[in-house]
């Protein structure tokens, strides 16, 4: 068992939470953000208050991260590894069809909360020669006509690169996570044709698990028909 510590964003839910349940499983302490206190309160009932903590908190507020990162560091005295994963998507397709209060809303989780998680993160991931782990997705690896979500993601994929030279420098390592469609609250309808959240936190203890001298740079991961 490792013992170790992740902070997980976006851990309420879909592939945060299926990630949590995995890593509770092989021995993490797992500290668990999002802004549905009540799914994270439940979360930690059932992986046991001693192993997990629950952290009310909006990504998009520094205030709300610095406080969940005191927290996770009074609770289990380090921090071994984040796993950046708050995101939505967009509630219409395309830039001439698409929403420009959903585009500020995206930007806002998906790029700006990133990067105030990957910011007030480091200090402690320096001082553990710990590892920073992020969700894009395929959408951005490819393009998408018209996608802002993609593009968001695109961002991500960039942002993974550049902070992994950044942390090489001390040690420290850094992984994109790209899932093709994964069927999670994400959708409003079922995707039983997508991964299971199951299947991409197998893919988050993967490159978790490789010992210090490996970095996992991406992972990308899409649905088989089997
Ligand atoms: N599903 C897919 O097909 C797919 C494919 C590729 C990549 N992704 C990416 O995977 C990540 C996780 O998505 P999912 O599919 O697991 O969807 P999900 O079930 O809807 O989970 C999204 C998570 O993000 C959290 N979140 C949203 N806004 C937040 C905020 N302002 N502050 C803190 N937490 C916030 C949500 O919690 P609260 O609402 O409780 O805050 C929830 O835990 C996202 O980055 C998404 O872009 C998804």
């Amino acid at each position: 068992m490792t013992g170790k510590v992740l902070l997980i964003t976006g851990a309420s839910s879909g592939i945060g939470a299926a990630t949590a349940k995995l890593a509770a499983e092989n021995g993490w302490r797992v500290a668990l953000a999002a802004r549905s206190a009540a799914d994270l309160d439940a979360m930690v009932g059932a992986i046991g208050a001693e192993n997990a903590l629950a952290l009310p908190c909006d990504v998009t507020r520094m205030d709300d991260l610095e406080a969940a990162l005191d927290a996770t560091l009074k609770k289990f005295g380090e921090l071994d590894a984040v796993f950046a994963n708050a995101g939505l998507g967009a509630t219409a397709v395309g830039t001439a069809g698409g929403d420009p209060a959903n585009w500020r809303h995206m930007i806002d989780v998906n790029i700006w909360g990133l990067l105030l998680t990957a910011k007030i993160c480091l200090p402690a991931l320096k001082a553990s020669k710990g590892h920073f782990l992020m969700t894009g997705s395929r959408a951005g690896v490819i393009a998408l006509k018209g996608s802002v979500y993609g593009a968001t993601k695109w961002f991500v994929r960039g942002y993974a690169a550049n902070l992994r030279e950044e942390m090489a420098e001390w040690g420290g390592r850094c992984t994109l996570i790209a899932p093709g469609m994964v069927d999670t609250p994400f959708f409003d309808e079922p995707k039983p044709q997508g991964l299971k959240s199951e299947d991409v936190a197998r893919a988050v203890l993967y490159a978790l698990e490789q010992p210090d001298t490996v970095n996992v740079n991406e992972v990308l991961v899409t649905p088989n028909a089997g």
